[in-house]
């Protein structure tokens, strides 16, 4: 409950959403109590007029007027304030949503690298939806029935303690026969969204990766896969249900004994005038007005433990400290020069097991320096470290002397542009995409950047040129025509320090060339760290790194690496062997054909 306070307390502004519910939800449950006092007046009335040979029937008439006054009062009452109810919870939803956002766009890379897409985002819209729609029932309905109830039973007192105990007693129990069944049937419930979820997120995979399955052809398994789970939670339904019901027979029996002793109390006493006609008909009124809201429990039970589990979620989550954060005071970090410099760092995605140990190498301002090793030595991961998507573990790296772990983290990256190994796009424009980089770009500027990373040829012949969509909603792109959008990015950015992490893996041989032509272009005067299996484009560096087991092992330039017998010069003879082999086997072709 405590928890519940807090999320309304994470809004306050709606403060006065509020007090217009709390007022509203008043004057419904006094015009619903109205309703049964009229009713005994009525039935005053006519027991007196019963008792005279010619009775006036306008006083009656005058009540039922009352009757439909009042009636009126409360559909107006009970649309207003559900019409704020609306509205509030809406609100709530969209300001629990923005903050569970602005904190996860704050959170550390390591926190994405642990959850599963599918798990944040549905995390995000369960605990939400099952907050404030419980917010919602509450402002609507529950707390204007918990109002009817305490007001019933102080009435009811009035004319007999007795009743008003047995009304007192009667929530209670009911309330607790119902978080009794509730606990059990929640835990049948987790296993079945559990359930759901396997077969929901295996399913997404399936589709985001439908080629892949259509070329294994593994429909078959796909779908039994999904069948299987679907058919685990009807079977978990049939105990599930068979427990409500048994169990809400039970309950229903011990309130059915309850109101026949009320009842025949109440009957008991009219017939030895301990009551009057009015008297009982109110009574039998405001007893029944009790009625519905105890089945309304076991839902209100239902819907506070879904809401408390769900604010339990959100307030996990906001609690978590980004561990990548700036120091307090931390300046904007300036960058005269570029020169950036590796001191003995390690690092590990897990604490005690390091994948980079103790590296260190300069990329001096201006110059070209490429990191050569094998697959999964360590080499995105050191441009990770560059961008500060992680701390180092040990050591330091400097940009112009100043320690990067010392300054803001948007200041860092807006000196950096990167062309990431996975040219990820977002959908929409083409112009959009390029331009996210640098979104007070002109036109000009973006064609410039496509030009320059030859990809404006290509985008002119779609029909709609840069205001093609791409993604989900519109074209496919190749891998080799995402990768140059990528570079166009990254060029419009137009920061001192360049990443290139495989920047032209994905095109052939012509287009490769092209793109050198624009990469050549766009590295001038930037420090840039290369990152490339092929030879054919680090051979121009000024500087190359050579990691081996998450450690530098080697350092120099092209010429001096070619003659020592290192990591370099072995790639170099695998890749000059097999242009050669290749020629050979070309030579043979021809001659045999
Ligand atoms: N997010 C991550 N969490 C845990 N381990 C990771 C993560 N990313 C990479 N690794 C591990 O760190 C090591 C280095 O990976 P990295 O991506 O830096 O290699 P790389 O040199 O760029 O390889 P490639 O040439 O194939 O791109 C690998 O052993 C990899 O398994
Ligand atoms: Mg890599």
């Amino acid at each position: 409950m405590k928890l519940l306070l807090k999320v309304l307390g994470y809004a306050r502004n709606l403060w006065p959403y509020y007090t217009g519910i709390i007022l509203f939800s008043i004057f419904m449950s006094l015009t619903a109590l109205a309703t049964p006092f009229l009713i005994k007046e009525a039935t005053d009335l006519m027991v007196a007029a019963l008792q005279v040979p010619q009775p006036d029937i306008m006083p009656v008439v005058w009540v039922a007027v009352a009757i439909l006054f009042v009636d009126v009062l409360n559909t107006l009452f009970t649309n207003v304030g559900g019409y704020l109810g609306d509205i509030m919870s809406a609100k709530l939803k969209k300001q629990l949503s923005e903050r569970y956002y602005e904190h996860l766009l704050k959170l550390p890379q390591s926190y994405y690298d642990q959850e599963l897409t599918g798990t944040i985002i549905n995390r995000l819209n369960r605990t939400i939806f099952e907050v404030t729609n419980f917010i919602n029932m509450f402002a609507n309905n529950f707390f204007q029935m918990l109002l009817t109830v305490v007001m019933v039973i102080v009435v009811v007192g009035i004319y007999s303690w007795e009743l008003a105990v047995l009304l007192i007693v009667v929530y209670p129990l009911f309330m607790w026969l119902t978080a009794l069944t509730s606990k059990k049937w929640q835990n049948w419930q987790n296993e079945k969204n559990l359930e759901t979820d396997i077969a929901s997120g295996r399913f997404a995979e399936v589709i985001a990766q439908i080629r892949v399955v259509k070329s294994f052809i593994q429909e078959q398994l796909e779908y039994r896969h999904f069948e299987r789970h679907y058919q685990t939670t009807i079977d978990i339904t049939h105990r599930q249900s068979r427990y409500w019901h048994d169990m809400d027979v039970l309950r229903r029996l011990v309130l059915n004994s309850i109101f026949f002793a009320m009842f025949a109390y109440l009957f008991a006493m009219t017939v030895q005038r301990h009551f009057t006609i009015g008297e009982m008909v109110l009574l039998v009124q405001l007893v029944n007005l009790s009625r519905m809201p105890i089945f309304s429990m076991s839902f209100l039970v239902d819907n506070t433990q879904k809401a408390i589990a769900g604010s339990r979620d959100f307030f996990n989550v906001m609690s978590l400290k980004p561990s990548v954060a700036d120091k307090s005071h931390a300046a904007a970090l300036t960058v005269p020069k570029g020169n950036v410099e590796f001191k003995g760092v390690s690092f590990g995605y897990n604490k005690d097991d390091h994948v980079i140990h103790h590296i260190s190498f300069t990329a001096d301002a201006g110059k070209k320096t490429a990191l050569v090793g094998e697959s999964g030595q360590g080499k995105t991961t050191i441009t990770s470290l560059l961008m500060r998507l992680y701390d180092v573990q040990k050591g330091a790296i400097t940009i112009d002397g100043t320690d990067i772990s010392q300054v803001r983290q948007v200041s860092l990256r807006e000196h950096i542009a990167v062309v990431f190994q996975d040219p990820a796009l977002f959908s929409g424009t083409i112009y959009e995409n390029i331009a996210y980089s640098n979104p007070h770009a002109t036109m000009t500027d973006v064609e410039n950047a496509a030009k320059a990373a030859n990809a404006y040829d290509f985008i002119m012949k779609f029909d709609k040129g840069f205001e093609s969509e791409i993604g989900e909603r519109g074209l496919k792109l190749s891998g080799g025509q995402k990768q140059r959008i990528a570079i166009a990015r990254a060029i419009l950015k137009d920061a001192p320090i360049l990443i290139l992490d495989e920047a032209t893996s994905s095109l052939d041989s012509k287009a490769e060339v092209q793109v050198q032509e624009a990469l050549d272009y766009l590295m001038k005067g930037r420090t840039t760290i290369i990152i490339a299996h092929r030879l054919s484009t680090i051979a121009h560096v000024d500087k190359i790194v050579t990691i081996k087991n998450g450690r530098v092992d080697e350092v120099g330039s092209p010429s001096d690496l070619a003659k020592t017998d290192g990591i370099y010069s072995e790639l170099l003879d695998l890749q000059l062997g097999t242009t050669e082999k290749a020629k050979k086997a070309l030579e043979q072709y021809d001659i045999a054909s």
